[in-house]
């Protein structure tokens, strides 16, 4: 078993493009070595993380397979020993009506964004919390959070998520290893253009939604992951669904109080 000589190891799920791919990136430039799994080979991510001098492990595998799972956990310990943060970000979308969501179809959501993380979860947390220490990242949404029409296998997938977060936190976080989450708005990631591309929604849909007026980014959303992962940042946090939305659920404004609280010019402040 191959030594981890001190460097941090983190595991990214779905990092191929996306979210995942610039999460691995951050974590690149922080010093860890990477393990990334997708169901393809993640080779632009790869290239890129080895243009920033990280050590790179790819492990082709489906999530929601407890075969793969468990051949991705002996790959990345027999490469570096240990994992000290697993980020839990591979994920599909589905967009149908409720009524007309197949029994298959609500079966590979949930799979895949809600099976997928608890298995890598236990496979990988048994190892941190042999070491009292680790940290794990779950990449929910805001439709884990709030109801979104249309969407009912993924939202039910993404609440389960978070119900899977706060209840490893409470279960591990006694013995180090802390369980957080992070819920993204609509991110401009290849999921996006997908969705956009059968019609489900366009920009300003999602724009006018927003205090902060914008789509997230994948750089949003990797900053976040990268605190929560990191303990001397937030060593101390654990259970929480953090949301990277520019203020989207929280805000109960409705549309045209939004738009105006936005397009108001500081002139109009009274002193
Ligand atoms: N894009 C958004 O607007 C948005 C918003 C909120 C949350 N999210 C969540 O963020 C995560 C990443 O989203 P993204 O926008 O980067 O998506 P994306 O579709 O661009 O990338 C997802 C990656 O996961 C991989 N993947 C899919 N199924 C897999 C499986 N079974 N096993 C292994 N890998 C698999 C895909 O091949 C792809 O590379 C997802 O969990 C998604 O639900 C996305």
């Amino acid at each position: 078993m191959a030594s981890t000589a001190g460097r941090r190891v983190a595991v990214v799920t779905g990092a191929a493009q996306g979210i995942g791919r610039r999460t691995a990136e951050v974590f690149a430039d922080e010093g860890y070595a990477l393990v990334l799994n997708d169901l393809r080979e993640p080779t632009q991510t790869v290239g890129s993380l080895e243009s920033r001098g990280a050590e790179v492990l790819a492990v082709v595998g489906d999530v929601s397979s407890e075969d793969d799972v468990l051949r991705l956990r002996d790959r990345a310990l027999e490469r570096f020993g240990g994992v000290h943060v697993l980020v839990n970000n591979a994920g599909i979308a589905l967009i149908a009506p409720a009524e007309q969501t197949s029994a298959a179809q609500w079966r590979r959501v949930v799979d895949v964004n809600l099976t997928g993380p608890f298995l890598l979860c236990q496979a990988l947390g048994t190892g941190m919390l042999a070491a009292g220490q680790g940290s794990i990242v779950n990449v929910a949404s805001i439709a884990g959070l709030r109801g979104v029409a249309d969407r009912a296998a993924y939202n039910a997938s993404k609440h389960g998520l978070l119900g899977l977060t706060r209840t490893l936190a409470v279960e591990w976080g006694g013995r180090g290893v802390r369980v957080n989450a992070v819920c993204p708005g609509w991110v401009k990631t290849e999921m996006d253009a997908a969705d956009q591309a059968r019609g489900a929604y366009d920009d300003v849909d999602i724009t006018d939604q927003v205090p902060a007026g914008r789509f997230a980014t994948p750089d949003d959303v990797a900053a976040a992951i990268s605190f929560l992962a990191d303990p001397l940042r937030s060593g101390f946090v654990n259970g929480v669904a953090l949301p990277v939305d520019g203020g989207w659920s929280t805000d109960a404004s409705w549309a045209s109080l939004r738009l105006a609280a936005r397009a108001r010019s500081t002139g109009s402040r009274s002193t």
